[in-house]
């Protein structure tokens, strides 16, 4: 397994290109199972988990070109989905353990084809994650759901039929996968409590591209007019929040100045207002945010994780390395998972100062110096805050499982090093 290396000490400076949203990309892929069409879709990250969704879909029978694009003069990639010849309707155990998302493609298979069978996604490192929202959801749509042997399996006799869906939890998964089940079902559907995430409001505007007819886009009330038939089209991911919101913490925790270019500010209020409020300078541009804390004293501030637009829970293991670097204390409160402070023990490793109490809040404390170490990424998100804390780190920390990175940050290293960090990969044969 890769492992990557970095000196700490360095204060960050220059342009970071942030990439397509990972998070809006996979199920807008599998939104291309709507339709015999070419879906054609620009802006997307080169990631191992878009990778892995392109196989699942392949072996669906989807198929997938892609060419090289450019955009503000950064590569990117271009893919094109043609679900004309669907030869296959099962998600395997092999997909669906490696990537949870591989779930999305239950709504549109069963949408379409009326026949789908999906291994179960188990728990994972943050928390419990059932599935029970989608499943009780697109049983009052007419499908009848059984598990057996670990999978799901979904039918409807003809098409599915619009209804009334209240959800439980804003669950972002649950809204894209009942949107895509609702857009061809017979009648409307009216779907209450949806998430409110830019990521869903990203697949209403393809969906509605293709000729759906979804009103109520970017509020919590969904209503989704079913139609028979949906047609091609192309569409550009947005950028990746979360990835901006990680490297603009890269500026701040270095006391650097980056400009995230191709970011959008206006989705990450929250996390940008809670850096002005510790104390670093963020200029909104109209093709990014510049992120400048040199010279800067930054002080502790208190973060509590909410559904969009409150405090992403994705941003949140960043923010609390961060803190660290802080003066004074920080109380951070987790609300969307149940065990989302792996990293903390981690931290602890490199000289941190931190509370945890119960499942549910940390106290972090500022600390003079963290101290690099070897240390081992549990997700994510965990492993980018072991990566931010090692930029700060006296000496050499080695950050172990970086295959949790490549799911989700195109290019790290590369992008990294372009501002100065002291950062390598040391591959599993060096
Ligand atoms: C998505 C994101 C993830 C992010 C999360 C919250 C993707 C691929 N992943 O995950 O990065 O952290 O949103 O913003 O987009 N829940 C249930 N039953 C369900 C569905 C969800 O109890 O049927 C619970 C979950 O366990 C969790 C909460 O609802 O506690 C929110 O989960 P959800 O919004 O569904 O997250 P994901 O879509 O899995």
């Amino acid at each position: 397994m890769d492992k990557i290396k970095i000196h700490g000490g360095n204060r960050l400076e220059g342009k970071i290109f942030i990439s397509g949203a990972k998070n809006a990309a996979l199920p807008l892929i599998c939104a291309s199972l709507l339709t015999a069409d070419t879906i054609t879709l620009t802006n997307m990250p080169m990631l191992s988990d878009i990778r892995a969704m392109n196989a699942l879909l392949e072996q669906l029978g989807v198929k997938i070109d892609s060419f090289n694009d450019f955009l503000d003069g950064h590569e990117t990639k271009t893919y094109s989905y043609r679900a004309q010849n669907i030869e296959n309707l099962v998600a395997p155990y092999d997909f669906v353990r490696k990537m949870r998302a591989s779930y999305y493609v239950l709504g549109p298979l069963l949408a379409r084809f009326g026949k789908v069978e999906l291994s179960l996604p188990g728990g994972c490192a943050i928390g419990a994650r059932p599935m029970d929202i989608h499943l009780e959801s697109l049983e009052k749509m007419g499908a009848k759901i059984e598990i057996r042997n670990g999978y799901v399996h979904a039918s409807s006799e003809g098409r599915l039929k619009g209804a009334h869906l209240i959800f439980r939890i804003a669950s972002v998964g649950a809204t894209c996968n009942l949107l895509m089940a609702a857009v061809l079902a017979e009648g409307t559907t009216i779907l209450e409590n949806a998430a409110k995430e830019p990521e869903v409001g990203d697949l209403i505007n393809l969906l509605n591209a293709m000729g759906a007819k979804i009103s109520g886009i970017n509020t919590s009330i969904l209503t989704i007019e079913g139609v028979e038939k949906l047609h091609g089209a192309t569409h550009k991911v947005i950028s990746d929040r979360i990835e901006a919101g990680s490297y603009a913490v890269a500026a701040a925790i270095t006391r650097g100045r980056i400009e995230l270019v191709n970011a959008q500010a206006s989705l990450l209020q929250t996390p940008l207002n809670i850096l002005r409020q510790m104390g670093a300078d963020v200029e909104e541009t109209p093709n990014g945010i510049i992120i400048d804390a040199r010279g800067k004293k930054l002080t502790g501030c208190d973060i509590m994780t909410d559904y969009y637009p409150g405090f992403p829970t994705d941003l949140q293991a960043q923010f609390l390395a961060l803190m660290l670097t802080a003066e004074g204390a920080s109380m951070i409160t987790e609300t969307i998972f149940e065990n989302r402070f792996m990293h903390v023990p981690e931290l602890l490793r490199m000289g941190a100062n931190i509370n945890v109490h119960g499942h549910a809040s940390a106290i972090v404390r500022g600390v003079d110096k963290l101290y690099g170490a070897p240390v081992m990424a549990t997700d994510l998100r965990a492993s980018f805050a072991l990566i931010l804390a090692g930029l700060v780190a006296e000496g050499e920390t080695i950050v172990n499982r970086v295959y949790h990175l490549d799911r989700g940050y195109e290019k790290l290293e590369e992008k990294l090093k372009a501002v100065g960090a002291d950062i390598n990969r040391i591959k599993e044969d060096d």
